[in-house]
């Protein structure tokens, strides 16, 4: 009897641990991190894929006794494709987050997808202000284009520019550009002298910069998306632009870390506001650089990794504050209002509109060291997104 019973306790005892193994087995939050690693917008893809993986290498893939699997998918920039990868990542792989979105286009795809199943969405690229409102679990940790071109408006006509011809490229996000420069231009006292919208694909500039240069602004102000600067900066060089006395202003996906050496001299004092430099001051974005460099020797981190970078520190912080639970409310309701300091300077996820406010800061291309650099000189502090607030 004794024997039996103590046979039955043994025997127990090892159920329950196979029982615990498997459950330990289960223990993996997967995210599916969906991205443009191919095609022309491949750079956006391939710096915060870099970033989320030099993020895990530094801090350990376990979270609050969780494995962290990261599952990367291209959608070639195809907007049903992401759809289609979303879908498959939540149903088939059971991923507890899906993220990244390179482009507008391709985190509204995804938005539906997100609702529906109650899984977080981290936009870590895309900037257009309404993408947060089609989904009530989307966070970005990227930036918003009326964040940065109101800081470029208002600085620009308070710093001598009296006339400006705004060129955007003609999709969601540079409307967004180009409305949220001119309104704060405008109230400030600038005064606008012509707006072209470029189309996006495969993008031909010449005629919109003759255009530009006919109407004799001071400054032309530019929103092109990252991947697009060296082809603005060619053809700006071709036309004569850079020796004609017109300054080029911008949204800081224009002068892009990633690609500035290759625009050459011409670059030299462009004025852009942006959210992240490569030469960002400070202890935590210099070591960043240096772990970001040394795991991708050909790379500079550019303003997109950054949004890889913090997208998984909110995921991580997000689960250690949920011990390890991850359904889309309990991870939402962590994510909300969390603040810390990223590379780029201190962030927070706004509570109530679930987008990061942040920092905005002005800068001019120097050379330092033989490289091209957007060099800060001005700083507006914790900068929400204009648009949300002026509902
Ligand atoms: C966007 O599609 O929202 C987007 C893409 C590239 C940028 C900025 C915004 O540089």
């Amino acid at each position: 009897m004794q024997r039996r019973n103590l046979f039955k306790v043994v025997l127990g005892a090892s159920v329950l641990a196979l029982a615990a193994n498997a459950a330990f087995a289960q223990e993996t939050v997967k995210i599916g991190l969906i991205l443009p690693m191919t095609g022309p917008f491949a750079s956006t893809g391939k710096q915060i894929e870099a970033a989320a993986k030099l993020y895990m290498a530094e801090n350990g893939d376990t979270v609050a006794g969780k494995k962290i699997e990261l599952i990367v998918k291209d959608d070639t920039n195809v907007a049903d494709t992401t759809k289609r990868l979303a879908q498959e990542l939540v149903v088939n792989d059971g991923v507890k987050v899906i993220a990244g979105f390179g482009l507008t286009p391709l985190a509204l795809a995804a938005a539906p997808i997100s609702a529906q199943a109650k899984v977080p969405q981290i936009v870590m690229a895309a900037g257009t202000a309404i993408i947060t409102e089609r989904s009530p679990y989307i966070v970005r940790t990227s930036f918003t284009l009326p964040q940065k071109a109101s800081v470029m408006g208002n600085w620009a006509a308070k710093n001598g520019i009296g006339k400006a011809f705004s060129i955007v490229a003609d999709f969601a996000p540079g409307h967004d550009s180009e409305k949220w420069f001119k309104d704060s231009y405008t109230k400030a006292g600038g005064t606008m002298v012509g707006e072209a919208r470029v189309p996006l694909a495969n993008p031909d500039f010449a005629s919109f910069l003759q255009r530009a240069a006919d109407a004799k602004p001071d400054a032309i102000f530019v929103f092109v998306p990252s991947g697009q600067g060296a082809t603005f900066a060619k053809q700006f060089v071709e036309r004569g632009l850079d020796k004609s006395g017109i300054k080029l202003i911008a949204t800081g996906d224009l002068p892009d870390d990633d690609i500035l050496n290759g625009f050459g001299d011409a670059a030299l004092g462009l004025i852009s506001a942006g959210p992240y430099s490569t030469a960002h001051p400070g202890a935590k974005n210099a070591a960043y650089v240096a772990a970001f460099k040394k795991a991708n020797p050909s790379m500079r981190p550019n303003f997109m990794s950054v949004g890889g970078y913090d997208g998984m520190h909110l995921i991580y912080e997000a689960l250690k504050k949920t011990n390890g639970a991850t359904d889309g409310d309990a991870l939402l309701g962590a994510m909300k209002g969390l603040s810390f300091e990223s590379p780029r300077g201190p962030v927070t996820i706004d509570p109530a509109t679930r987008d990061i406010v942040q920092n905005i800061y002005l800068r001019k291309v120097e050379k330092k060291d033989g490289e091209l650099y957007n060099i800060e000189f001005a700083t507006v502090e914790a900068v929400k997104d204009p648009d949300k607030a002026s509902r």
